[in-house]
């Protein structure tokens, strides 16, 4: 079968969950469903009704393909709600910080103007392979969009040095329009100085923000109390586990973190923007809570489960909310 979850990382910031392997099989219908949700979150970030102040709805229906999701779900560019900054035609420089396998850039491309800079970075260079794999859809989706990746940490000279692993040269104070990391904080150890690191990148203006996405396992984990080793403390990762934040950060959190004086955004909106369900297998649970009797009080309490054939694995359903985070400089 081949297909294990490997978490080998007992040093910050080397980053192993994800491996080719994992990555692909991640990329499965629950997670399609969330990017398209994320694409939308992306586009309407400077609409006044976003973020929904509550949902209670779940992410579509877990019983059909894609959750029941096409792509008639994605916004179109003269939606109202579609901020200006997609609007305009002028090109922007976009920073897609922690971009992975650029799934959610494959969704996002059309939607960038002609001649836009289109920047992925991210510490695995086996995630930015398989992004290599789609620059094919990319550039069908959006011929005039300049597309750059770069394995690269910006928090972490060492591992830069130890990995020769040179500065992208259009990571330049000042000069970005959009920056977006999505769900991937909870698996940062610096926190801290990469939310600095990426505030120095964006450009001061009112139509220019960072735009976090993470998920947030509130719910899930208070179902399932008794748990001792859940970490969801910005400032205390956890840094025996590359997934640093077991449990993700709630809105408050990240209004707390992104408005304090360690951070100072001058304006900063959260809130949750859907609920996802996701089908995930009991090994991929396990890593990413790191707590076995939390899994298995999970597990015991027989949640809908499903065997997914192709990979011979028995598959649960696992509901978060997708927290959003937009900060202007
Ligand atoms: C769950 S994936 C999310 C990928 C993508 N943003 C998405 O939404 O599909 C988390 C990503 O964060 C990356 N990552 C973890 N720590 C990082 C860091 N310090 N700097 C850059 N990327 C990092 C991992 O390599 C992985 O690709």
């Amino acid at each position: 079968m081949g297909m294990e979850f490997t978490n080998t990382s007992t040093k910050p910031n080397a980053d192993h969950t994800y491996t080719k392997e994992v990555s692909r099989w991640s990329e499965n219908a629950s997670l399609r469903a969330m990017m398209k949700a994320n694409c939308n979150s992306i586009l309407t970030y400077a609409s006044p009704n976003q973020p929904p102040v509550s949902v209670d709805s779940f992410l579509g229906d877990y019983t059909k393909p894609e959750f029941g999701l096409d792509d008639s779900f994605l916004l179109k560019t003269d939606d109202l709600e579609v901020s200006p900054l997609f609007k305009s035609g002028k090109p922007i420089k976009v920073l897609d910080f922690a971009c992975g396998t650029g799934m959610l850039a494959e969704y996002l491309a059309p939607y960038f103007p002609a001649g836009s800079q289109f920047v992925g970075v991210d510490l695995s260079q086996s995630q930015l392979d398989i992004f290599d794999e789609r620059m094919k859809e990319i550039n069908s989706k959006n011929q005039n969009l300049d597309v750059k990746l770069y394995e690269y940490n910006i928090a972490d000279d060492e591992f830069n040095k130890e990995n020769n692993l040179k500065e992208p040269v259009e990571l330049i104070e000042g000069t970005f329009d959009l920056i977006y990391c999505s769900t991937a904080y909870h698996h940062f150890h610096d926190v801290e100085t990469i939310t600095k690191k990426l505030k120095t990148y964006l450009k001061k203006s009112d139509d220019a923000a960072l735009v976090i996405l993470d998920l947030y396992y509130g719910d899930f984990i208070s179902k399932f109390k008794g748990q001792n080793n859940l970490n969801t403390d910005p400032e205390k990762p956890d840094p025996n586990n590359s997934v640093a934040h077991h449990g993700g950060f709630s809105p408050e959190m990240f209004q707390h973190f992104l408005t304090s004086d360690k951070i100072a955004f001058s304006k900063v909106k959260t809130g949750i923007t859907f609920k996802p369900q996701q089908w995930i297998p009991e090994i991929g649970i396990r890593v990413f809570f790191n707590d076995n009797s939390l899994v298995d009080k999970f597990i015991a309490s027989a949640p809908p489960m499903r065997k997914n054939e192709a990979l011979n694995l028995q598959e649960y359903l696992v509901s978060g909310e997708m927290v959003i985070a937009v900060c202007w400089k």
